[in-house]
């Protein structure tokens, strides 16, 4: 009898990414995921279920075990800790880099700078990694207000076509580092299942 896969996704932006990623390899949700407030799923595959998480709860799922896999973004790995679970594919999805940004024209020449961001791990490292004494201001999203309502001199964020940016009177400054979705898999899960997890992820590997 084969214990089920459980492979946990992240809701919001890249689920339907990563569900038409997903149905390539024949894995596809029995129950319309439209309108339906459920979050366990039962896939065509009868040994594999989905859970829809939020993405900041998909690497605590695969740790604890309750999920043998996850997609995820590397945003979320990195502010969350990478501990606990294999990365062993890029999905190359849903790319888009994570920069310091700040008002167009803006240098900052004050000896601390105030950083309004929700990636308050990365910018630790970012700016520790610098040399650059900063003072990080935790935000849980709409960060790019922050500079123009006086509150922070820069922001770290996601950036992808820029608009938002833009549209707040900002720009891009320094690149941290390029972010696209990743596959996540439990250490443990991996040895006991591995008959079935090895198999899937080089299908996996073969769609992309
Ligand atoms: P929650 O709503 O649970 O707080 P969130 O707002 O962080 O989650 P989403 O906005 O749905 O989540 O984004 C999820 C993932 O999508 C991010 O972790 C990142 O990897 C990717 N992402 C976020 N913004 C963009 C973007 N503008 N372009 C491309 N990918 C993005
Ligand atoms: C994300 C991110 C930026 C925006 C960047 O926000 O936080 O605000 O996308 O994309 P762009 O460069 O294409 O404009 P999201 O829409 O996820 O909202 P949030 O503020 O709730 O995170």
């Amino acid at each position: 009898m084969i214990e089920p896969l459980v492979i946990a996704l992240s809701k919001g932006r890249i689920l339907l990414k990563s569900l038409s990623l997903i149905k390539k390899a024949g894995i596809i949700p029995i129950d319309s995921i439209n309108n339906n407030r459920k979050l366990l799923f039962n896939t065509k595959k009868k040994y594999l279920n989905l859970i829809f998480l939020r993405a900041i709860d998909v690497p605590t799922y695969v740790k604890l075990g309750a999920a043998d896999m996850g997609i995820v973004g590397k945003d979320v790995l990195l502010e969350n800790g990478s501990k606990g679970f294999y990365e062993p594919i890029d999905f190359k999805i849903s790319k888009c880099r994570l920069m310091t940004a700040g008002l167009i024209g803006f240098n900052i020449k004050k000896r601390k700078r105030k950083v309004a961001t929700k990636f308050i791990k990365i910018a630790k490292n970012y700016y520790a990694s610098k040399g650059i004494n900063a003072e990080i201001i935790k935000l849980y999203g709409a960060m790019e207000l922050a500079p123009l309502m006086n509150i922070a001199d820069e922001i770290i964020d996601i950036v992808d076509t820029g608009n938002t940016l833009k549209r707040n009177g900002m720009e891009p400054k320094n690149l941290i580092t390029n972010i696209s979705t990743r596959l996540i898999v439990n250490k443990s899960a991996m040895i006991r299942k591995y008959k079935y997890i090895n198999p899937l992820i080089e299908l996996l590997i073969s769609i992309i």
